[in-house]
């Protein structure tokens, strides 16, 4: 029987629903294996029940590049959702729409996949789940629901059984999760047999040439996804645990993040796959005119590299004289944002240890809140307000109102936030007292911790840029507030990392593996690359200056830091990119890029026409062509061209950089010579139409 009917209104542009219902009874669904695929038909998903057990495959160009893949969820209550199970009904349907981001790396994204979705019975108490499958020109996405229903009520997750199994032992891009430092860790590169339990986005070559890359979309109430080794090429879904060993707490209805992985032909479409934001809730904000992305100067550098602390004393870097400095400076130079770290009480001592006496409310005695934000608007400035927490959550919960309340009245609407602590060392807290329980960052606990704190800003008019996050699962298309989050190893790992620094091919690397989570707070711009004054003699900027430049195009982030000490950029002529650079895009292009290697991007800015691009290499030097094809025909360019000069090298001669300027035309080629760790930064104007 097929019945077919719309389901959802007509939305933009081209919207087709199809609908196809087919009853299965129990003996029949288990037996057959149903499917869906790709509109452009290259990708299919099979799903099938063995001896009472879901499996689900991927079909690529009709090879497996999933093989036969466990699915379920073991309850700690009986009957489980991962054996006897009965397919009783599956439903058919397709979804095409074009929305439109209020700020992003691209204006639209066409969402556009078809979908199934499987009715499965368990047991003799006929628990209720569904998978729902959806497959898009770009890769697939799949997750569970949990209906409303009699027999699950409150229940918890013991297991997730879900689980990836490769065609072979591709090359890998991973971190390890459960570590000291979080998600900050450099990227290892080796065969899937040789990773242990990683965190995702997890970023695979295949020997074919085909790049995956899994992780999860709509992280809501939920733990997030690692994925543990199994061997032979089997990766599973391991759910970050709660202290006492649950995985997740839910009541029904309740649904699992999507499961997702990203398909393409070529590393690069990885990244202009929006796939993750497409399997995100569209935008929950009615007004989402105060949240605008840009550019920001601030209080920060100088406590990494020890000019300044954050605790009171001589070296205290947020007072009213200094902070008054840095507004002049981002006044004169056009930056919207001065970031203040280290205002308020609770820095003084070993400020990692100090989760509960942070004061999210109280000032330093040298610092005067009222009088520099009237200060700061006066020059058309916005302090953006700092709340470290020291993964101090109930502290900050219970403050979490007064201090938003406290920065809403003081005109100041970003707010970056801070989690520092090693691992699992979140004191959970149970009305109002802390438990003797340690949470992981990244379990349930802490899922729903920042995602209360989003909504509570959303609810003050406060945009986020979350440091020690929980990963991006690309919640900003819900809450445009969610600007921009660390989660990775930032710059300031070059000021103090153990380790040296970040190396020249970490950040070829970001683009293809975190940056496909979402937007990323790096802090690039250092100009003074050794910083002289650091109290790690040793430490310096692992890149030529022209790829400072150049990391503000390759990295996305709708809130970018010109990371630096004013000083250092004071009559610097390589200054000007960071000034002309936007952070909101109108469109993006990559160009060329082997992970690990090289990147070169593209991207038009959303209030001209002009565009900008960057370009960066490894530790090696390498000459890139690219073609100007994307530019628009009709117009006549000027580009303003900061590469590094032929002596360039990250090593030995990092500063050499010269600013060129060239008159383009659509369809022109330019020769990009990247120094070893170098770089290129681009800015295309638009002269006349
Ligand atoms: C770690 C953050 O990544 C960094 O940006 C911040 O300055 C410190 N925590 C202090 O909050």
């Amino acid at each position: 029987m097929q019945k077919i009917r719309h389901l959802y209104p007509r939305i933009t542009g081209l919207t087709i629903i199809l609908i196809i219902l087919s009853n299965c009874t129990p003996d029949s669904g288990n037996s057959q294996t149903v499917t869906v695929q790709a509109p452009d038909g290259l990708t299919k998903i099979e799903f099938r029940i063995q001896e009472g057990k879901p499996y689900y495959r991927v079909i690529r160009t009709r090879k497996a590049l999933i093989d036969w893949s466990r699915l379920g969820i073991r309850l700690k209550s009986e009957p489980s959702l991962d054996s006897h199970l009965m397919l009783t009904n599956t439903v058919h349907s397709s979804f095409d729409e074009t929305w439109e981001q209020p700020w992003g790396e691209v204006r639209e994204i066409r969402n556009h996949y078809n979908q199934l979705k499987v009715e499965l019975t368990s047991g003799a108490q006929g628990r209720l789940m569904n998978i729902v499958f959806r497959a898009f020109n770009d890769g697939i996405g799949f997750r569970y629901e949990f209906p409303e229903q009699e027999n699950l009520q409150d229940f918890v997750i013991l297991d997730e059984l879900t689980e990836f199994v490769l065609n072979a032992d591709h090359q890998a891009w991973w971190i390890g999760a459960y570590q000291h430092n979080r998600y900050e860790y450099l990227y290892s590169q080796t065969a899937v047999s040789e990773i242990d339990t990683v965190h995702t986005p997890l970023t695979m070559q295949t020997a074919d040439g085909i790049y995956l890359s899994i992780h999860e979309a709509a992280l809501t109430d939920y733990a997030s996804m690692t994925l543990e080794n199994r061997g032979d090429n089997r990766l599973k879904c391991d759910l970050v645990p709660w202290a006492e060993g649950d995985k997740v707490r839910a009541a029904a209805p309740h649904v699992s993040p999507w499961r997702t992985i990203q398909i393409a032909e070529n590393p690069v479409d990885l990244i202009t796959s929006y796939l993750i934001l497409n399997l995100n809730e569209p935008n929950r904000l009615d007004d989402v005119s105060w949240i605008t992305p840009a550019k920001y100067i601030g209080i920060w550098w100088g406590m990494h590299i020890g000019t300044y602390t954050w605790g009171s004393g001589d070296k205290h870097g947020a007072t009213t004289a200094n902070v008054q400095c840095y507004i002049d400076f981002a006044a004169k130079h056009g930056f919207p944002g001065v970031l203040v770290e280290g205002w308020n009480t609770g820095w003084d001592g070993d400020w990692v240890a100090n989760g509960d006496i942070f004061s999210f409310t109280e000032a330093h005695l040298d610092f005067d809140l009222s009088r520099l934000s009237t200060y700061a608007a006066r020059k058309g400035v916005k302090i953006i307000g700092h709340h470290e927490t020291s993964a101090g959550t109930g502290n900050y919960e219970a403050q979490l109102e007064d201090a938003s309340k406290l920065y809403q009245q003081h005109g100041i609407n970003t707010v970056k936030t801070g989690y520092v602590g090693h691992g699992q060392n979140i004191i959970r807290y149970e009305n109002g007292k802390p438990t003797e329980r340690q949470e992981w960052h990244h379990g349930q606990y802490m899922v729903r911790h920042y995602r209360k704190v989003v909504e509570t800003a959303a609810r003050h008019g406060i945009m986020l840029d979350v440091h020690e996050p929980i990963k991006d699962t690309g919640i900003r298309r819900t809450w445009p507030n969610m600007m921009t989050r660390e989660g990775a190893r930032g710059q300031e790992f070059n000021a103090w990392g153990p380790d040296g620094g970040n190396p020249p091919d970490y950040t070829t690397i970001l683009p293809f593996t975190r940056c496909l989570s979402g937007p990323f707070d790096f802090t690039p711009g250092i100009f003074d690359l050794f910083f002289e004054q650091a109290n790690r003699p040793d430490s310096r900027v692992n890149t030529t200056l022209a790829k400072q430049l150049a990391l503000y195009v390759v990295i996305y982030s709708p809130l970018h830091m010109a990371a630096d000490l004013p000083e250092n950029y004071r009559d610097h002529p390589a200054f000007q990119f960071i000034k002309d650079v936007p952070t909101d895009w109108e469109e993006t292009i990559v160009l060329n890029g082997e992970i690990g290697d090289f990147i070169t991007i593209a991207r038009q800015d959303r209030n001209s026409g002009d565009w900008y691009i960057g370009s960066i290499s490894d530790e090696n030097g390498r000459v890139l062509e690219i073609t100007l094809d994307f530019l628009d025909p009709k117009c006549k360019y000027r580009a303003e061209i900061y590469a590094d000069a032929p002596e360039a090298d990250w090593k030995t001669n990092p500063y050499a950089y010269e600013i060129k300027r060239k008159k383009i035309n659509y369809g022109d080629c330019l020769i990009l010579d990247l120094a070893p760790g170098g770089g290129a930064a681009i800015r295309l104007v638009e002269e006349s139409g």
